[in-house]
């Protein structure tokens, strides 16, 4: 089982839960850092894999051309979507503003990771954003540890 976890990342911590899930994932798991000039080649994955972040509301750009680009070809893969945020209230809507239906409507696994603020990765109007609106000063993580490995356990279920 080939499975290719696809992400984008704003301040590592999509990298980070990546990571983790690559560990709890059986098989032979590759990562890929998504930048816009840059696609993978999907054909040797029976599992794609893809997450990203959250900032004002929305995934990263790279995601939402990587999905759209690739739908053919994703149609025919196990699929796994997730996303890193810190708006703990909102991850469901969240989850499901970031991908497109028919991808969300197939997979085996989508999961809020929680997310982390840190702000020596950050710049200067992130970290005043942060500030403002979260009323935080300081380094902050809640990555959820525990639905990396659901996810994975789902991910693992027909293996
Ligand atoms: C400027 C800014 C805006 C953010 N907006 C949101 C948001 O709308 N919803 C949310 O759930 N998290 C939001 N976050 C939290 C990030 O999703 C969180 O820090 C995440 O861990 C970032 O992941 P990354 O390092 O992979 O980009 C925001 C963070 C920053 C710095």
């Amino acid at each position: 089982m080939n499975t290719l976890i696809v992400y984008a990342t704003k301040h590592g911590c999509s990298e980070a839960c990546a990571k983790m899930l690559s560990k709890e994932l059986a098989g032979n798991v590759e990562l890929f850092k998504l930048k816009a000039e840059l696609t993978p080649d999907l054909t040797e994955y029976d599992r794609v894999i893809i997450g990203g972040s959250i900032h004002m509301g929305k995934i990263q750009k790279e995601v939402q051309v990587f999905c759209t680009r690739n739908m053919e070809m994703l149609l025919d893969k196990k699929i796994g979507l997730f996303v890193c945020g810190m708006l703990f209230e909102k991850a469901d809507e969240e989850l499901n503003n970031s991908f497109p239906k028919e991808l969300l409507t197939r997979a085996m696994a989508k999961e809020f990771f929680g997310g982390e603020f840190k702000f020596n990765k950050m710049n200067f109007v992130d970290q005043l954003i942060v500030k403002k609106a979260a009323k935080i000063n300081n380094d902050f993580s809640q990555i959820l540890d525990e639905n990396i490995k659901r996810f994975a356990a789902l991910m693992n279920s027909d293996c």
